[in-house]
C-alpha cells in the first residue's frame, strides 16, 4: 500500500532554500526506500526548462513528472515515458492556434520564449498593473470564439492558457486513480496561481509561507483542516506540513 503520494510544485515551493532541500531529500529517499512513498513534480516549466533545473539542482528522480501546468505527464525514467493517454485527453476540444490568434490581439500580452509554448500550453508575461483589467477581456474574447479554455495568473507575471482538460489538479486526480491511492494519503503543495487547481480536492494541502498574493487569498477563502499553511518557506515549509499531517513523526 502507498503510505504517500507527495505532489509538489519546483520553483519557490521545493526549490528555493537549497539546505532544506537536501534534508528534505534524505528523508524522502528514505520513506520511498522503507515504503511505497511516491513522489511527483508538478511544474509550469516545460520539459526543457525542468531538465535544466534537474542538472542545478538536487532533485531526487521523482516517480512521476507533470510539465507545463499539468498538461503533460511524464513516469520514471522521464525520458522515455511521455503519458499519451493523457495528452489525448488535455486534446479534446484544444485548438491551439484559434487560441493563439485570440490572444494575439491583446498588445499586453508578451509572448513567452519558445520553449514554453508547448502543444498544450501558450504562455504570455503580463503585469501586475493590468492583469485585473486584461484577464477579464481575455476570458470574454476566447468565450466568444466558443474555445472552452483555462486562463490563469501567476506570481504577477505569467498568464497561461491551457486546454478545460488539463491544469494540475486534472493530472492530479488522473495520476490518483491510476495508483489508487486515497486523497487523506495524498499531499499537495505549491506557492502560486498555477497551484491552486491542486487544492481543490480533499488532498492535504501544504502551501508554503512564501506564497504568492492570488494562493493566499485563495486560501484564506476556502479553508478546511485539510490545507495548511506553513510557517517557513520552500522546502522547510513542506517538512513542517508533513510533520502537521503526521507523515513525518521524527
Ligand atoms: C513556469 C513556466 C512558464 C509559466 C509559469 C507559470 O515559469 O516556465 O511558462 O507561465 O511557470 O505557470
Ligand atoms: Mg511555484
Amino acid at each position: 500500500m502507498t503510505d504517500l503520494l507527495l505532489v509538489t510544485d519546483l520553483d519557490q515551493t521545493l526549490i528555493g532554500d537549497d539546505t532544506a532541500l537536501i534534508n528534505l531529500n534524505e528523508l524522502l529517499d528514505e520513506k520511498r526506500q522503507k515504503y511505497d512513498t511516491k513522489i511527483v513534480y508538478s511544474t509550469g516549466r516545460s520539459l526543457e526548462l525542468y531538465t535544466q533545473l534537474n542538472k542545478e539542482k538536487a532533485l531526487l528522480s521523482p516517480d512521476a513528472l507533470m510539465t507545463s501546468v499539468g498538461t503533460e505527464i511524464y513516469f520514471h525514467p522521464i525520458k522515455d515515458n511521455f503519458d499519451l493517454k493523457w495528452a489525448n485527453y488535455v486534446s479534446e476540444n484544444w485548438d491551439r492556434e484559434a487560441v493563439f490568434s485570440v490572444a494575439s490581439h491583446f498588445a499586453d500580452l508578451v509572448l513567452q520564449p519558445l520553449s514554453e509554448q508547448t502543444p498544450f500550453k501558450v504562455s504570455y508575461y503580463l503585469s501586475e498593473s493590468i492583469a485585473q483589467e486584461v484577464i477579464p477581456r481575455l476570458k470574454t474574447d476566447l468565450a466568444k470564439k466558443k474555445l472552452d479554455t483555462q486562463v490563469i495568473y501567476s506570481a504577477s507575471y505569467a498568464l497561461d492558457i491551457l486546454p478545460k482538460n488539463g491544469g494540475k489538479g486534472s493530472a492530479l486526480q488522473y495520476l490518483r486513480n491510476k495508483w489508487k491511492i486515497a486523497a487523506n494519503q495524498t499531499v499537495v503543495c505549491g506557492d502560486s496561481g498555477n497551484d491552486i487547481t491542486l487544492f481543490q480536492g480533499e488532498e492535504r494541502g501544504i502551501i508554503v509561507a512564501n506564497a504568492k498574493s492570488e494562493l493566499l487569498q485563495w486560501y484564506y477563502q476556502h479553508q478546511t483542516p485539510f490545507r495548511y499553511l506553513a510557517k517557513q518557506p520552500f522546502a522547510q515549509g513542506i517538512l513542517e506540513g508533513l510533520h502537521y499531517f503526521g507523515f513525518i513523526t521524527t
